[in-house]
């Protein structure tokens, strides 16, 4: 048996959490292999709302494993409130639910290097969630971190202590700040019951076991390719790789084992934070997108920037991450369009480009679009691709003769049911 990866080829937000939850029906185990409550994944179904950050978006499936990868990094008091969530709805979690001894963890003073590294940035700063991403990487790579294996030792009281102090000795460089690390400090610890009471695996072994006895296993990634630490924006990205290759590392699987790639991407293209976003549109029409698309943060509710689809940068992500097949989403937001347009390449300095520049923040690009006839009509009640608007399978049509992959899901609403499967995907 292979992985099956499921990721977001843009800047986040594609709709990862509600094709996760849509076709882990299918699967035996999800997991999650990068990234932590940075990440807000929405799933809607049953009159219900979910937002989940850290825990996998098959955790409403019952029959089904959800493993937390060693490769995230995880707030015990995200995840305790996550788990409040599920309880309230009557969620069985309890041994569906399994963390990897060695996902790192965030520490509150984590959070308050984030805020502080961000407040000093100034007009440059990235406009990270706050939620302590960065500062936990940098600990993971600079080998001070503390991990979830760690909890169950004796000395871990002075293992967290003795990071704390580096941490509040790094503070010190930083304007003071009004952050109540006491009273957080106390809410951690509280927190580390819920993530006791869980079990921890050896996330390596325990996946690797689940495909040789056959299991079907999809990882479901966080962020978006854009927002790689390597490949992304940078340094407007996220501190973890959010491409395919972050999978074997995230999980420890081998690159053989990955399966297929699906590749997640809005009809448009969001963006939310600081950072280069060639087809961002300023006008009503961006606007439009944002109110139509109710594109607003899921972890801090901040408006996302909108814009139209950048085919260029999309032929970049499907490249890095060997995406096999592609899903569209939100395609019932441009429902009142008569024109679309896609950004097919770039003009840079007077000259045709194909390619994402080495530094997107230091150059400037023009879009060169292309228009496509829109529908003009709504899609409620259509659960066939035949039956969609011809119009609409022709847009289809050309984003797969640009992009050279088969599309296999078209998404066309925010429920879990709302969509139409035009190809096998899995
Ligand atoms: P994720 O981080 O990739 O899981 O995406 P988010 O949950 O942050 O943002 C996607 C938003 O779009 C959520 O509010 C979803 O409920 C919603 N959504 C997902 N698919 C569709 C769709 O096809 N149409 C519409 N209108 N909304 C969708
Ligand atoms: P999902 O999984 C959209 C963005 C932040 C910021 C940058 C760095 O829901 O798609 P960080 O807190 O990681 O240090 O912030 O990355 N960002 C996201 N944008 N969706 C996400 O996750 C994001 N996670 C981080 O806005 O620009
Ligand atoms: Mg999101």
């Amino acid at each position: 048996m292979k992985v099956d990866v499921i990721l977001g080829l843009q800047w986040g937000d594609e709709g990862k959490g509600k094709i996760v939850d849509y076709l882990a029906k299918d699967y035996d185990l999800v997991a999650r292999f990068q990234g932590g409550p940075n990440a807000g994944h929405t799933l809607k179904f049953d009159g219900l709302k979910f937002v989940l950050h850290t825990v996998p978006s098959g955790i409403f499936r019952p029959h089904l494993t959800n493993l937390i990868g060693n490769g995230v990094v995880i707030d015990p008091i995200t995840l305790e409130k996550e788990i409040e969530g599920l309880k309230a709805v009557n969620v069985d979690y309890k041994d569906r639910l399994l963390v990897s001894k060695k996902a790192h963890l965030i520490l509150p003073t984590h959070r308050s290097l984030d805020a502080a590294s961000e407040a000093a940035k100034g007009k440059e700063k990235i406009g990270s969630t706050l939620r302590g991403i960065g500062p936990t990487y940098m600990d993971k790579t600079g080998r001070n971190g503390l991990r979830v294996g760690d909890i169950l030792l004796d000395n871990f009281e002075e293992k967290y202590n003795a990071l704390k102090e580096k941490h509040l000795g790094l503070l010190k460089l930083y304007p003071e700040s009004n952050f109540d690390l006491e009273g957080e400090e106390k809410k951690w610890f509280e927190s580390l019951k819920t993530l006791r009471s869980l079990k921890q695996v050896d996330g390596e072994y325990f996946i690797n076991n689940a495909l040789k006895s056959g299991k079907k296993i999809l990882a479901e990634g966080a962020q978006g390719s854009m927002l790689d630490i390597d490949f992304g924006t940078y340094p407007f990205v996220t501190s973890s790789n959010t491409v395919t290759a972050g999978v074997c590392i995230g999980l420890g699987i081998a690159p053989s084992k990955i399966g297929e790639v699906i590749g997640i991407s809005k009809a448009y293209c969001t963006r939310v934070g600081a950072g280069p976003f060639p087809t961002e549109l300023h006008d009503e029409m961006g606007d439009f997108l944002r109110k139509e698309g109710m594109e607003f943060g899921a972890t801090t509710g901040r408006p996302r920037r909108c814009g139209w689809i950048d085919l260029v940068q999309l032929r970049y992500t499907i490249m890095l991450n060997g995406v096999t097949q592609l899903v569209v989403t939100k395609i019932d937001v441009l429902n009142n369009f008569s024109e679309i347009k896609a950004s097919t390449n770039y003009l840079s300095e007077g000259k045709k480009i194909n390619q994402l520049p080495y530094d997107l923040s230091n150059v400037s690009v023009d879009p060169v679009y292309k228009s496509y006839e829109g529908w003009n009509k709504s899609l409620d009640g259509i659960t066939e691709y035949d039956e969609m608007p011809s119009t609409l399978k022709a847009y289809i049509d050309e984003l797969e003769k640009e992009l050279e992959v088969p599309v296999t899901i078209v998404s066309t609403g925010p429920e879990r049911q709302e969509l139409v499967m035009k190809g096998v995907a899995i």
